[in-house]
């Protein structure tokens, strides 16, 4: 009774305004999101620790169960140690008076008090930040990460659509201070969410977010902030999620997307029924179908490139994660290659959609934060209360290429002749560095309200399993959709 979740939000009949209801998304109901999500973690080998084994081909099917989580085999773990930054990609802005992030200064540089005593006490720090952004149009990717006392705009009681897993306070987790950061861009100030604002500038527009669960994550961070202000309507289906507001007819949505990419399970050449094909070069046909219902769209995609499937390119089998007929033979394409096409192929079929001329938002590779393991080798977060100071962060060899070939297949993308003006419409939410420094909002062991949880390292050292993935909410995931806002604010009134 506390939370309104994706499965309750199914049961809901409701007449669309628009035909989606004729669109055929081959999403299964939502009641499979969760298990998706659920699926995502535990199959999920995240970890620079465990590169070797990403690059690796395998004949071997991995037959992965909720409820156990260890049944891929360590031997394919290849534990070389990451290698700590040399400098601080972060520079400070010397005028400034928010203190950048470190051990000793952090938990009580007060945001919002000393800084303003010049200005009259009712101008808040978000107009006057609104108000320098749109005059420098500032690099909303690099900065650094302040504590903010007045913490997020709105609490796990406050918000009745948040899914247990993330619901971290909830499920017990006993420190708080990972809710007050703020991203603090270098050169500007990046508004804290203003829900009327957005709605405003949304008025009559629908927002899509489509992806696997860690957009689901940030569709949920995005409702939770819009309904402080308006609690909206429920008019999802069981193939898509959608919540109306009335006072401005804003619509939310989401779509389920693992890969971005089509997607089928018939055999195919010689690759047998049963496993996932991927045709790299062709988008998923349900994501274009919805396109034209939709005004802007929040993309992303990666952590499923670390599953089972089978690459084809112009028809051909191109390679395979966890699956590979012939290991004398080598394959063209690895999975981390396969990103990367994915995304220059969803990014150019939106960007050419003779129906869509919304506004497309790539949210980059989201960081995952496993220490000492894999998810499912022992791989831990716990302990970590406040995010790495400059300077800390530890470089992750995935995470690094993943987001490299991410950005390049956006920006071949983007470079493509054809587009003209509407490469304009295709923006890049570059969240990957700065995501790195908060190995402190994952759940880490606090992913279910279970009083009996495990959180401690058991008497041979393990941890218990984690989420290091996901983000906490309320959390730094709320950061995104402050940066969308921020976007779709310089799209409409930038110019
Ligand atoms: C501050 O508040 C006063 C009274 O509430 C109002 O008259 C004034 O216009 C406000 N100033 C600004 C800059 O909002
Ligand atoms: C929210 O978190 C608090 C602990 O901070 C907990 O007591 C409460 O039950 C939680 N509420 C929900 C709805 O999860
Ligand atoms: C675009 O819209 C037109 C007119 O409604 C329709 O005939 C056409 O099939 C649509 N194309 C796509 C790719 O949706
Ligand atoms: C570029 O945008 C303008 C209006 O913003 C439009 O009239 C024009 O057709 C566009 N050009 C191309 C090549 O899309």
């Amino acid at each position: 009774m506390t939370s309104a979740s994706p499965r309750a939000s199914s049961s809901s009949k409701t007449v669309f305004p628009r035909k989606v209801s004729s669109i055929a998304f081959a999403i299964g109901g939502l009641a499979s999101f969760v298990i998706f999500a659920s699926l995502l973690l535990f199959t999920h080998p995240i970890g620079s620790s465990v590169t070797g084994y990403f690059y690796g081909y395998e004949t071997t099917q991995h037959v992965v169960q909720f409820h156990h989580s260890t049944d891929l085999d360590s031997s394919h773990q290849n534990p070389s140690p990451d290698s700590t930054s040399d400098s601080p990609p972060l520079t400070q802005d010397s005028q400034d008076k928010l203190l950048p992030i470190s051990s000793q200064d952090s938990t009580d540089v007060r945001l919002g008090e000393e800084t303003n005593s010049g200005r009259s006490s009712n101008v808040s720090m978000d107009e006057e930040a609104t108000r320098d952004s749109i005059e420098t149009e500032c690099d909303l990717y690099h900065g650094s990460w302040v504590y903010d006392p007045r913490g997020p705009l709105y609490t796990n009681n406050s918000c009745p659509l948040l899914t247990q897993m993330q619901n971290c306070q909830g499920n017990g987790r006993p420190d708080k201070g990972y809710e007050n950061w703020r991203w603090k861009p270098s050169q500007c100030d990046l508004p804290r969410f203003d829900a009327k604002k957005f709605l405003e500038l949304m008025r009559g527009k629908t927002l899509a977010f489509i992806g696997d669960s860690v957009a689901r994550n940030q569709m949920e961070s995005m409702m939770c902030l819009l309904w402080q202000v308006e609690t909206p309507v429920n008019r999802g289906n069981r193939k898509m999620q959608r919540w109306h507001f009335r006072s401005s007819s804003v619509m939310i949505a989401r779509m389920w997307s693992s890969w971005l990419v089509h997607q089928f399970n018939e055999p195919f050449g010689f690759a047998p029924e049963g496993v996932t094909k991927l045709k790299l070069d062709q988008p998923d046909e349900r994501i274009m179908e919805a396109l034209p219902n939709f005004d802007v769209v929040v993309l992303s995609s990666g952590h499923w490139f670390a599953k089972q499937s089978v690459y084809i390119l112009n028809d051909e089998i191109v390679g395979g994660q966890l699956w590979w007929p012939d290991k004398s033979k080598p394959a063209k394409v690895n999975n981390v290659e396969a990103f990367g096409i994915s995304v220059e192929t969803i990014m150019r079929a939106m960007a050419k959609h003779p129906n869509y001329t919304g506004l497309t938002i790539l949210r980059t590779w989201s960081p995952d934060h496993y220490e000492g393991g894999a998810w499912n080798t022992g791989g831990s977060c716990t302990g970590k209360v406040e995010p790495l100071s400059p300077g800390k962060l530890v470089k992750n060899g995935f995470t690094e290429i993943m987001h490299e070939k991410q950005a390049t297949g956006f920006h071949r993308a983007v470079a493509d002749d054809g587009l003209g003006n509407r490469s304009k419409k295709l923006k890049l939410m570059d969240i990957t560095e700065a995501f790195g420094y908060r190995h402190d909002g994952h759940p880490g062991p606090y992913r279910s309200p279970d009083p009996k949880k495990i959180t401690k390292r058991g008497p041979d050292g393990q941890p218990p399993p984690q989420d290091c993935l996901h983000w906490c909410m309320p959390g730094p995931v709320d950061t995104w959709n402050e940066m969308v806002l921020e976007i779709i604010r310089r799209d409409l009134e930038g110019r």
